[in-house]
């Protein structure tokens, strides 16, 4: 990592300290479809990506690409609609370049939420997943790289990415909000060719209860720079050969569209206990 990137990061930081009249201590990352909660906040400020400096462009269908300032449940909480993928090319500092400009702003608990296949049989489409820990199966790391000790330290720990004092948080505010959630693993890949019935098969053999193509170097480097982390999958379709038929985009869409109700009101309750 450059110090070059250090200052790219400083810059965007800059640019919304001057926009946001105070900075919330927890950000929401939407994933594919799950974008409206960011429609509902109250009192929001909205900020196109194509006006924060050096913000990579999200290019892929159902991710806004807007920051979002407002208030849930009388909290204030920033969102980003739409994140930058490896699978559109980006590297993984790009990805993570939202990540670090939310740790540099004063972000304090990074909830990253995501749609992702479901591994695990006994998941169907619609259920909400608390990440418990995750497989980094993308081919690289984030922090690959000279460090930048402004960020964080050289060997950062992975034991708990997921803090379990959020996931506690979760099972509460789901049974408040009245909405099921379960617990597992997530692994992410780097995509976008939706994975083979061989290759689930060997991700269940490793552990893993559902798939997706982001979430992990996020995690990562809000660790590396401590934040607490929580995680969200929205399981939108079982994952390749569970089912005899093929994977559509377009049904990932449509299911996390599905639950859309259900994930605000954990969402909600979640924010109004953090
Ligand atoms: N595989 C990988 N990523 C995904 C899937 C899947 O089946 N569904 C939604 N994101």
């Amino acid at each position: 990592m450059t110090s070059d990137y250090f200052d790219r990061v400083e810059a965007a930081a800059r640019f919304l300290r001057g926009r946001l009249a105070e900075v919330p201590s927890i950000a929401v990352v939407l994933g594919s479809g799950l974008g409206a909660f960011a429609e509902r906040l109250d009192g929001a400020l909205r900020v196109p990506y194509t006006e924060i400096p050096h913000w990579p462009a999200s290019t892929v269908v159902g991710h806004a690409g807007t920051l979002v300032c407002g208030a849930s449940a009388s909290r204030r909480v920033l969102t980003l609609a739409g994140r930058a993928h490896v699978y559109e090319g980006h590297d993984l500092p790009t990805v993570t370049f939202g990540t670090r400009v939310l740790g540099r702003l004063g972000v304090k608990t990074l909830v990253l939420t995501n749609a992702a296949g479901g591994i695990n049989t006994s998941f169907t489409p619609g259920t909400l997943m608390v990440i418990d820990d995750h497989i980094n199966l993308m081919g690289s790391n984030p922090l690959v790289g000279p460090n930048d000790e402004r960020f964080g330290v050289r060997f950062p720990d992975m034991t708990e990415v997921y803090a379990p004092r959020l996931r506690a948080i979760v099972d509460e505010a789901a049974s408040a909000a009245g909405v099921a959630v379960r617990h597992g693993i997530y692994v992410g890949l780097h995509g976008p060719s939706y994975e083979t019935p061989a290759e689930i098969r060997f991700l269940r053999t490793i552990g893993a209860d559902a798939v997706g193509m982001s979430t992990v170097p996020e995690a990562i480097v809000a660790r590396h720079m401590g934040l607490d982390v929580l995680g969200i999958s929205c399981i939108t379709n079982p994952a390749a050969g569970v089912l005899p038929e093929p994977l559509h985009h377009d049904e990932v869409m449509e299911a996390a569209r599905r639950v859309s109700g259900e994930f605000m009101a954990l969402l909600e309750a979640i924010v109004a206990r953090v």
